[in-house]
């Protein structure tokens, strides 16, 4: 990570971490064409450096470039440096909070993978850590990329309404928990938000609030964060008409670890893949369910008996779904590793069991 500064780390200050996304993009040809751009293609210290002059009086500003890249190329050791950044940054008294500037495409991605391994953290040090990006390039008409960072690092630096330490995410003029991310909209400029539950960043909504209090409460102890060559290989499949035996019977005999279905309706899957599933699981592969629909849960048994030790993900997307399954395989094998007889399952259900906000 290469760190730039306008004052001593020492002093306090927010830490601002650059992951690039179409907020440090750039379009060749921005007032035709605003849509056809590079995403990472500007410094997070010149993203910081353009909002410096309406930064709420007395706050410092750290940056550090962790990637600069489209988050479509998101890879595991890409979340693994972020992680620890984001720990370290916690344990570390100069800092007040985190911003993150990330691409929107896997937003959903790291807003749960920074609560499953650092929300517990947070909330501990009273910090809040704020993912945000931009749906429009940093030079196009109107881009939303300064005034979301601006927001974040508002909502980063002050104590708004007793709203506690934790991860959360703010765009267009919105916050909510980062668990609760979903890019659902190509190009809204709301997008990640669009489906979640949020408040706005001006006025904290009460209902809300007590949302988040209720996960942070029930949120007791963060997972290991994997190193960079320990993430388990998940794959997630798409339960569609016409769907083959072959798609899940390719993978016997590789080494992948998980599988997460994205099934149609409850989250059911095509009668062609039964036998097959039943053959990954005997050989060891996980199983979780999820539903394709983009909204609604998951639910065990529902609408038929699940095959033994698949679990249903509850309201978990997808690619949520897999960050829980990762996270859950690494941190199974970390406990048995310590002698603790603690399965998948139950670290999967430590996560897509938290309450969820309304
Ligand atoms: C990306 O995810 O890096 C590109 C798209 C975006 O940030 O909106």
């Amino acid at each position: 990570m290469s760190s730039i500064s306008n004052v001593s780390e020492n002093t306090p200050h927010l830490l601002v971490l650059g992951m690039g996304g179409t907020i440090a993009g750039l379009a060749p040809n921005p007032e035709e064409n605003p849509l056809q751009y590079q995403a990472g293609q500007v410094g997070v210290d010149a993203l910081v450096a353009h909002v410096q002059s309406v930064v709420p009086e007395g706050v410092k500003l750290v940056s550090r470039q962790v990637a600069n890249i489209n988050s479509r190329n998101l890879t595991d050791a890409n979340l693994s440096t972020l992680g620890f950044g984001v720990r370290e940054a916690l344990l570390d008294t100069a800092v007040r909070g985190i911003v993150i500037t990330h691409g929107t495409d896997t937003i959903e991605e790291t807003g749960l993978f920074l609560q499953a391994t650092c929300g517990k953290l947070a909330q501990a040090q009273n910090k809040r850590v704020i993912l945000t990006g931009a749906m429009l390039p940093s030079n196009a008409p109107g881009a939303d990329g300064p005034s979301n960072l601006l927001d974040a690092l508002r909502w980063a630096s002050t104590s708004i309404d007793n709203c506690p330490g934790g991860v959360y995410a703010v765009m267009d003029g919105r916050g909510c928990m980062a668990m609760d991310l979903a890019k659902r909209h190509a190009t809204a400029l709301n997008a990640p938000l669009q489906n979640a539950p949020s408040s706005s960043v001006g006025l904290i909504n009460p209902s809300w609030l007590s949302g988040v209090k209720a996960v942070q409460s029930a949120w007791s102890e963060d997972l290991p964060i994997p190193e960079a060559s320990e993430w388990p290989w998940v794959e997630i499949l798409t339960s569609h008409a016409g769907a083959r035996p072959e798609t899940i019977l390719q993978w016997l005999g590789s080494a992948v670890q998980g599988f997460v279905l994205a099934g149609s309706g409850h989250g059911g899957f095509h009668d062609a893949w039964v036998q097959p599933l039943d053959l990954a699981m005997a050989q060891g592969i996980a199983l979780v369910r999820t539903t394709r629909t983009g909204a609604g849960s998951t639910l065990l048994n529902i609408p038929e008996l699940d095959l033994p030790g698949c679990r249903a993900s509850g309201s978990f997307t997808a690619p949520r779904a897999r960050i829980a399954l990762q996270l859950a395989l690494n941190a199974a094998k970390q406990a048995n590793k310590a002698g603790k007889p603690l399965t998948w399952q139950d670290f999967f259900a430590r996560i897509a069991d938290l309450p969820e906000i309304r």
